[in-house]
């Protein structure tokens, strides 16, 4: 199969809506991630999906929506907290778990009894899934475990041959994934997996948002899996990633001691003349490193990086979801120094 690159013009969405409708898969940019998209209620479209990127089968997709009409058409049992929600942070970075109706089959929820839904942003997400009229079944366009792609070069490089398009919508302005809730009662949520809309926003809407203790720590024995994915390693380059703690003088002469082929640091903008090894920056507030993060860590694969030492962001805000994405991609190797 030849992967064809298409622009996000309505020539190429309207491409891209056929081959949707034709039970084909596409790349699709949104605000946060590229996603890898199917019509969530076509079973075997969706089991391309979980093929193409080497996806566990219990892993449940978020489902993606482009107006409110579509909620109640795939959901049931909707808080008013959702609605509340939806109007704040939709369209936009924020997936909500909720029931699902039997028009979702089971391997889009991996054999749960609820789904994710989310409205995304992005304009090409929007026009895409409305010229196809379906809810669309859209996981991170990687090969499972990889870092997500935040451009449409990072899903051709992972899923070339494997799919049959990526509509270019250019970089992704969030660079992280969605935050993922639950919802414990009429005005309280769980964090579930922190991204782009933070715990302070989603509290002033909400009475609290709960932060899940699995969003900072490897999953325990016995512990409550509240979602799936919190039990997979995830967004790992090839390189080994280690997390590193404390000031920059220390983070230096950590670094500085540890001399070796192929490795690298990852630093945060201004950073790197002390370093005796060659260092990539990766912005200077949260916002900036929730933009640059994957990039910068295919980037460190490119570059043909064995180790790379990487200083540890404030997980405050946005920061919260790149600390989370760096903890897991260094299997929970994180250093004080
Ligand atoms: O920003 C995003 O969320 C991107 C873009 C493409 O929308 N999508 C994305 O999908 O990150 P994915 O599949 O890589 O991550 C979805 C996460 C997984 O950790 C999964 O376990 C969780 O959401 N999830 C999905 N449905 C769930 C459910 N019914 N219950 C609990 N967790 C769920
Ligand atoms: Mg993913």
């Amino acid at each position: 199969m030849k992967t064809l690159l298409l622009s996000a013009d309505s020539a190429g969405i309207e491409k891209a809506a056929a081959l949707i409708k034709n039970g084909f898969l596409v790349g699709m940019p949104t605000e946060t991630v590229y996603g890898l998209a199917a019509d969530a209620c076509d079973p075997e479209a969706v089991a391309g999906i979980f093929a193409a990127k080497g996806r566990p089968a219990d892993n449940p997709l978020i489902v993606h929506i482009a107006d409110m009409n579509m909620l109640p058409e795939i959901a049931d049992d909707i808080p008013d907290l959702a609605y509340k929600l939806a109007e704040k942070f939709w369209p936009g970075p924020l997936t909500m778990i909720l029931k699902k109706k039997p028009c979702i089959p089971d391997i889009t929820s991996g054999g749960l009894d609820t789904i994710g839904v989310r409205m995304p942003s992005h304009p090409a997400a929007l026009e895409l899934i409305r010229t196809t009229g379906c809810a669309l079944a859209a996981p991170s366009g990687n090969i499972s475990g990889y870092p997500s792609p935040t451009k449409a070069e990072h899903m051709i490089r992972d899923l070339d041959g494997r799919i049959s398009a990526v509509i270019d919508g250019g970089e992704c302005s969030v660079g992280v994934e969605s935050t993922v809730i639950s919802f414990e009662n009429e005005n309280t949520v769980r964090i579930l997996r922190p991204g782009g809309i933070t715990q302070e926003q989603l509290s002033q809407v909400s009475g609290e948002a709960i932060i899940d203790p699995a969003i900072l720590n490897d999953i325990q024995e016995g512990q409550i899996v509240r979602s799936p994915g919190m039990k997979y390693q995830h967004y790992s380059p090839a390189a080994r990633v280690v997390l590193i703690e404390g000031a920059y003088s220390d983070f230096c002469q950590y670094v500085n001691g540890k001399p070796g082929d192929n490795v690298y640091a990852l630093v945060f903008d201004g950073e790197g003349d002390e370093l005796d090894v060659p260092a990539i920056s990766y912005g200077c507030d949260d916002a900036g490193q929730a933009h640059m993060l994957f990039s910068c860590l295919r980037e460190m694969d490119e570059r043909g990086a064995e180790t790379v030492y990487v200083r540890a962001p404030e997980p405050k805000g946005i920061g919260l979801a790149v600390y989370n994405r760096l903890i897991r991609a260094a299997g929970f190797e994180v250093i004080q120094v």
